[in-house]
């Protein structure tokens, strides 16, 4: 992975030292809380609803065991012992000191971390697949690309200041699992048929209360102009991006107020500029990063090791049921990749791991792989890099971490924001509702059964949970002081993505498993052999649904 050199941890040095410095202005009271709040900002420092809430970045949702270990110290030493895993692959930890921020960063810093432009009006972290550079269906690796990316957004002082926040996924696999249509800028990086490398860019996607897909603007993008060519995208949205209007702020308002067709003009006439600048990227620029991602000293592995998984899984219907979801396809024979579910239910809310997880799975990727750890877009951890003999005894170590909930893409794989319980712009708790749900649907032989199903909630319309995206979504409302929950349905993640319709009227907390009980019977009573959730939804349409659960009180949807 990414190594910083002595440019990257000078800036961080200094910017470490100036944010010490405006929070000792802040705490003796030279600051005010005004002009204190862009710089904390600045530096992922949010003010939630009971302390300060530190988002510290993960790029492109890869860490070293080591920088894990570092996590799991901070949430031991200056929060509660946990850390949050979010939907744009970043940890939040929800129990900060003011006076510690700076202490925080210090140690981020010496473990190559750091929180800036986690929050404000900037580029933010660039996601992209959790599986990048191991996928045995990925084109090409991203995470060259990406880390390019990061390190020209980085403080890039031409776009610290941008009408509203601004997030950039790419995805080098067909499937997409970086949910790149939901993005302000989303990359498809894929080979064109003379095998050069090329990228689809798409812009306007995003979610919150206006909720888009991305439309594309430019097909068969060389790769040497990725820099220059989202320059020119965000130096259109600079200029004429609705500042007098948070709510209209994001570039998909502008895409959709200029049309698709002129904004791409514009941006072309913006890139004719810039083009064949020296900011485009060189073979050795892109030769230098990509070293960093050569491939890890694989052992052939393959022959006898997948006989023994096999019989194993034939002895061990558990193993093998966390075997079909949660172990992956690997690009070198005699590996896999395995998801670490964070879902285990009652036991942990969705995305949160405690410090002694954290340290758990740092030595399982040091005794199992090499030392790198993912996170994913759905709030789980990866481990890219697992020889298929050791599946087992891995099985076995997650098992007693709570770890190893055999459920990825299940209705129990839910991905929730924090909601009502931490955050202070939430209309209703999500964290308890993913509880009863999940606590509903815990026999896995049923879950299995149903096959690949998303449950996304969010605690208010910014829908940090996807819940659009969600095949079944779940918002929360506010009606009168009161939680309320709405339903969407139909909304799908991916290549194919789509965003949720809602299906009437809003629900309260307790209704909630039952209500989810009854969509999942309907889909069971219309389902064909073994279609997909979303598919069934697409073929009946939500007629079906609505009938069911709003029966329950005899009223119309
Ligand atoms: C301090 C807590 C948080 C605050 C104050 C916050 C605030 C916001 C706001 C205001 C938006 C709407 C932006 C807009 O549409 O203009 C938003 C969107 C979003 N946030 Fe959060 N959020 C928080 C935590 C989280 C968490 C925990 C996650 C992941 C679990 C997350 C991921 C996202 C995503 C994915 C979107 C929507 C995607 C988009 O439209 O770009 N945020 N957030
Ligand atoms: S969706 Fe709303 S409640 Fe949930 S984290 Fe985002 S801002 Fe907070």
């Amino acid at each position: 992975m990414y190594r910083y050199d002595q440019y990257d941890l000078t800036l961080l040095e200094q910017r470490t030292a100036q944010f010490r410095d405006q929070v000792v202005r802040r705490l003796s009271g030279a600051l005010s809380e005004e002009e204190f709040l862009p710089l904390r900002l600045q530096n992922g420092l949010y003010h939630q609803r009971h302390a300060y809430m530190l988002r510290v970045a993960i790029p492109y949702g890869t860490l070293s065991s080591a920088q894990l270990r570092v996590l799991a110290e901070i949430a031991d030493r200056w929060d509660r012992g946990y850390g949050h895993f979010t939907t744009r692959q970043n940890i939040q930890f929800n129990w900060i000191r003011l006076e510690d921020a700076p202490d925080i960063m210090d140690r981020l810093a010496e473990a190559e971390m750091h929180a800036i432009q986690t929050s404000g009006n900037v580029v933010r972290n660039i996601t992209t697949e959790h599986f990048a550079g191991v996928a045995a269906d990925e084109v090409l690796d991203p995470r060259p690309l990406a880390e390019i990316l990061r390190q020209w957004s980085t403080m890039n002082p031409e776009f610290t200041f941008l009408p509203r926040k601004f997030k950039i996924a790419i995805s080098a696999s067909t499937t997409d699992r970086a949910a790149v249509k939901a993005h302000d800028v989303g990359l498809y990086l894929y080979r064109d048929e003379r095998g050069e490398p090329m990228l689809r860019v798409l812009v306007g996607g995003g979610l919150g209360r206006t909720p888009m897909l991305g439309v594309v603007i430019r097909e068969a993008l060389p790769w040497r102009h990725l820099t220059t060519y989202v320059e020119a995208v965000l130096r259109v949205y600079n200029r004429h991006g609705r500042r007098d209007n948070k709510y209209k702020a994001r570039i998909k308002i502008l895409v959709q107020s200029l049309g698709a067709e002129p904004f791409a003009a514009e941006v072309e006439r913006e890139w004719a500029l810039i083009k064949d600048s020296p900011a485009t990227i060189t073979q050795a620029e892109y030769r230098r990063v990509a070293a960093f991602f050569a491939l890890p000293p694989y052992a052939d592995q393959a022959g006898p090791d997948a006989a023994d998984v096999a019989a194993r899984q034939a002895g061990n219907p558990e193993f093998a049921r966390w075997c079909r979801r949660n172990v992956h396809p690997h690009k070198v024979a005699g590996y896999a990749s395995v998801t670490l579910s964070t879902k285990p239910g009652m036991a942990a809310p969705p995305g949160d791991v405690s410090s002694a997880q954290m340290r758990a799975v740092a030595d399982w990727a040091d005794q199992y792989g090499f030392g790198e750890v993912r996170v994913s877009h759905e709030q789980n951890l990866i481990l890219p890099d697992v020889r298929r003999q050791d599946l087992h005894a891995l099985w076995q170590a997650a098992e007693a971490h709570a770890l190893a909930t055999a459920n990825i893409g299940l209705l129990t794989d839910v991905i929730a924001c924090p909601g009502g319980d931490y955050c202070s712009l939430a209309n209703a708790r999500s964290i308890p509702v993913a509880q009863a749900i999940q606590a509903r649907f815990q026999d896995l032989d049923y879950l299995h059964d149903l096959g690949g199903l998303t449950l996304n909630i969010s605690g208010c319309v910014n829908a940090c949970g996807h819940h659009h995206l969600g095949n079944i979504g779940i918002l929360g409302v506010d009606k009168n002081g009161e939680e309320w929950y709405q339903v969407t349905l139909g909304g799908r993640q991916g290549a194919a993505a789509a965003i949720g319709k809602v299906i009437g009227r809003a629900f309260r907390a307790e209704e909630m498993p039952e209500v989810i009980e009854r969509i999942v019977a309907t889909f069971v009573a219309h389902r064909h052999g073994d279609e997909p959730f979303s598919d069934t939804v697409q073929r009946i349409g939500l007629a079906p649904f609505k009938e069911r659960v709003y029966a329950l009180a005899g009223e119309q949807p």
